[in-house]
């Protein structure tokens, strides 16, 4: 098992859902919460199609993980009626498994291809006259004798997701119709999340309890809904089944969740390029080998949070640590950036305020 697989924050799916883990998934538009601006837009373009008849144009979802690309893949098939058939970029080894996953699709049915990025080229070109033209050339034979002949697929949705927009081929992104970012969570929207979820799972939870894991949980629901999870167990056997303010603070301490919702690799991550590198630039590589986790994991599930944070920076030379992230770690500045102590909070004293400012509520920019 990877590092990141046994991370309580990690947002990548482990495994199998559990039973739990899908009956507080949101199955319609309206019970959705937060990501306003995605989920208006997709609300027109979804009334929109319907009107007409016909299936809902291409849609691609970029965004960290854990942000609900898949639960919005889910939700727009049942807001048009239609079927869902999920599956990935890597599983798709040939232009034959394309081939036979979209014959065998229903007309209006939705293709939700997790890590879309990861297609490879041979099965990326099938892809294109499929997405544009509802149709399939498969080449019969070998050699001189070799021809194609043009097949029909039933008219579908395409719903790609990936972590960054960036990495997919100019063609298939530019064969989307519709392509939205999903962005991190405010904390007012993860506390509605946590007290949704705490509902439906029976949780006795209060709302100073909601908030503290909504703060806590990275801008992320996946995040949120696990550490609600492991809460629970605290306050199980510590606080009569009560999700109170001070038991999800306490629990969140011994799970080394800090007030920004910081973990340990994070904080192992930032004091390296601290302690081992004078606060960087270090370049992506040599932090990569330096704390023994893959760069792609670096790129994808740690820095984004740590940027929006204000924590990191990346400049064409490599990461950099901030003044803030000095502060928020009560580390000494280096003596070329003016050497002086921060007197900024400890990591675990409270609720990670530096600048006079509470980073755990700001919205995103
Ligand atoms: N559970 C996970 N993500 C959610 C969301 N965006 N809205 C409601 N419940 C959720």
């Amino acid at each position: 098992m990877e590092e990141t697989d046994r991370r309580l924050v990690t947002p990548i799916v482990v495994g199998q859902e559990d039973a739990e883990e899908s009956n507080i998934r949101p199955l319609r538009l309206a019970e959705y919460i937060g990501q306003d601006k995605v989920k208006d837009n997709l609300e027109v373009f979804i009334r929109a199609a319907r009107q007409r008849q016909d299936a809902l144009d291409h849609v691609l979802l970029y965004g960290p993980p854990g942000l609900g690309k898949t639960t919005l893949a889910n939700i727009i098939a049942a807001e048009m009626g239609a079927n869902l058939r999920g599956t990935s970029g890597p599983a798709i080894e040939r232009p034959g498994d394309l081939a036979a996953i979209l014959t065998n699709l229903q007309p209006m049915d939705v293709l939700f291809i997790d890590e879309i990025h990861r297609l490879n080229r041979s099965v990326e070109e099938v892809l294109y006259p499929a997405m544009e033209d509802f149709c399939l050339d498969i080449m019969i034979g070998k050699g001189p004798s070799a021809r194609t002949i043009r097949m029909d697929v039933p008219p579908f949705t395409l719903v790609g997701a990936t972590t960054r927009a960036g990495r997919l081929s100019a063609p298939l992104r530019d064969r989307f119709g519709v392509i939205s970012r999903l962005e991190y969570y405010q904390v007012e929207d993860l506390v509605t999340i946590v007290t949704r979820a705490a509902r439906i799972l029976n949780i006795a939870i209060e709302p100073e309890g909601a908030r503290e894991i909504g703060r806590r949980a990275r801008g992320t629901p996946r995040i949120a809904n696990r550490l609600l999870k492991r809460v629970r167990d605290f306050a199980q056997v510590s606080n009569n089944n009560l999700i109170d303010r001070q038991t999800a603070q306490e629990a969140m301490d011994r799970l080394e969740v800090d007030a920004l919702g910081l973990d340990g690799v994070d904080r192992h991550m930032l004091l390296t390029i601290m302690r081992k590198f004078g606060g960087g630039p270090v370049g992506l590589d040599t932090l990569g080998a330096s704390i023994s986790e893959e760069t792609e994991t670096i790129e994808d599930v740690y820095e984004p949070y740590l940027l929006q944070m204000g924590l990191l920076q990346r400049t064409p030379r490599g990461r950099m640590a901030t003044a803030q992230a000095y502060e928020y770690l009560r580390q000494p500045l280096p003596a070329a950036w003016g050497g002086a102590q921060p007197g900024g909070r400890g990591l675990f004293d409270g609720p990670g305020l530096f600048d006079g400012r509470d980073l755990s509520e700001e919205s995103e920019e």
